[in-house]
């Protein structure tokens, strides 16, 4: 097949990070800090997407604000040609550092928020005193002239929270705002009986959305990855695997999303050892799944698949334990049924606790 150039990289630059969320998509075994790319590794890595056809580098983490040459990274990133987006908590931005970033050339900041007030967003992300840092340095992020993206992950404890979150981004004058509501990948596994949201409750998120997108026009562009646990069709993940974008791990894997380490028959090249071209366009597990020869029925001659690519891999293997299973959030999957009332059963878990993420 023609395999076009990827558009976006997104760079874990560390899985450390200040904050705890239990709906990280960071996965289970982190790797520790020891191993993480020096910064040569990563010019490098930078140079080698841009030259590769990458436009976009979402520098993302854990928290890549913890990452001491961040600067320095950014500057590099733009030398390549690169338009840059910080993915943070911000948390570890200060307002010198915030003016070091804009001089070193950053286009964009994405900033997460967990709840609307003190109590919410501190439980969420386990820091107390994190909500009132992230509100000073939204400020700061604005006065630096940043375009701004609010990011919040909704889910079964917060999403009464949601018109709240839409009128923030509004008062900070953020240009968009993505609701997310949670996917279970990674870190947030472990949390599916705390967190997934109630039929009724996806129903309500998307209802609010709709109307605030209709009011909003013009001046607030709201992104929604809707609840795939209770959908009738799977998102086209990634764009389709090995379509449209890669990620780099802290320790130099590449991957064609966040969570294909959880796909246990892959084995991952590394920057380190291998071009990133070599990767993408000839690597065995950016093939693996890429296009449409690896699909099973019912995916192989349905009419979506070129929509879809028959979903989340991921997914697929987590629900299924067949990453070359139609993702069960397929109405056509014949685990369909069985993912639903899994739903239902862990939305109406009143007995789970979060599980906190760790830091390595
Ligand atoms: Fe891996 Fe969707 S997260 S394919």
């Amino acid at each position: 097949m023609n395999v076009p150039a990827p558009i976006a990289m997104l760079a874990e630059l560390t899985y450390r990070c200040p904050l705890s969320c239990p709906y990280c998509s960071n996965p289970l075994e982190m790797a520790a800090r020891e191993t993480e790319l020096s910064t040569e590794d990563w010019v490098e890595v930078f140079e080698q997407a841009a030259a590769l056809g990458v436009l976009q580098l979402h520098l993302s983490g854990g928290e890549p604000a913890a990452r001491r040459d961040l600067v320095d990274l950014v500057a590099a990133a733009r030398t390549a040609g690169l338009y840059t987006n910080l993915i943070t908590s911000g948390l570890g931005l200060t307002q010198k550092r915030l003016a070091e970033l804009d001089a070193a050339g950053l286009d964009h900041v994405q900033l997460s928020l967990q709840g609307t007030d003190a109590d919410m967003a501190d439980r969420i992300g386990g820091y107390e005193g994190g909500f009132k840092r992230k509100m000073q340095a939204a400020e700061w992020i604005v006065d630096a002239g940043f375009p701004l993206t609010l990011n919040v992950v909704v889910h079964r404890q917060n999403l009464h929270q949601l018109p709240q979150a839409i009128d923030m981004a509004v008062a900070m004058k953020a240009r968009r705002i993505e609701v997310a509501m949670v996917q279970f990948h990674g870190w947030a596994m472990l949390n599916r009986g705390a967190m997934m949201p109630t039929r009724a409750q996806a129903d309500e998120a998307s209802r609010i959305v709709v109307e605030a997108r209709a009011r909003l026009e013009g001046q607030l562009v709201i992104d929604y990855v809707p609840a795939d646990y209770h959908g009738d069709y799977p998102k086209r993940c990634m764009g389709g695997w090995g379509m449209s974008g890669l990620n780099i791990t802290p320790d130099g894997k590449v991957l064609p999303c966040h969570a294909a380490q959880t796909i246990p028959t892959l084995s991952f090249d590394n920057v380190r050892e291998t071009p990133l071209a070599e990767i993408w366009y000839h690597g065995d597990v950016f093939n693996a799944y890429r296009g449409e020869d690896w699909m099973q029925e019912p995916c192989k001659t349905c009419d979506r698949r070129k929509l879809d690519f028959g979903g989340c891999r991921c997914q697929a293997m987590a629900i299924v334990g067949d990453p070359a299973a139609t993702d069960p959030t397929c109405i056509k999957s014949p685990m369909h049924g069985r993912l639903q009332q899994l739903a239902q059963e862990l939305s109406a878990d009143e007995t789970a606790e979060l599980v906190y993420r760790k830091s390595p």
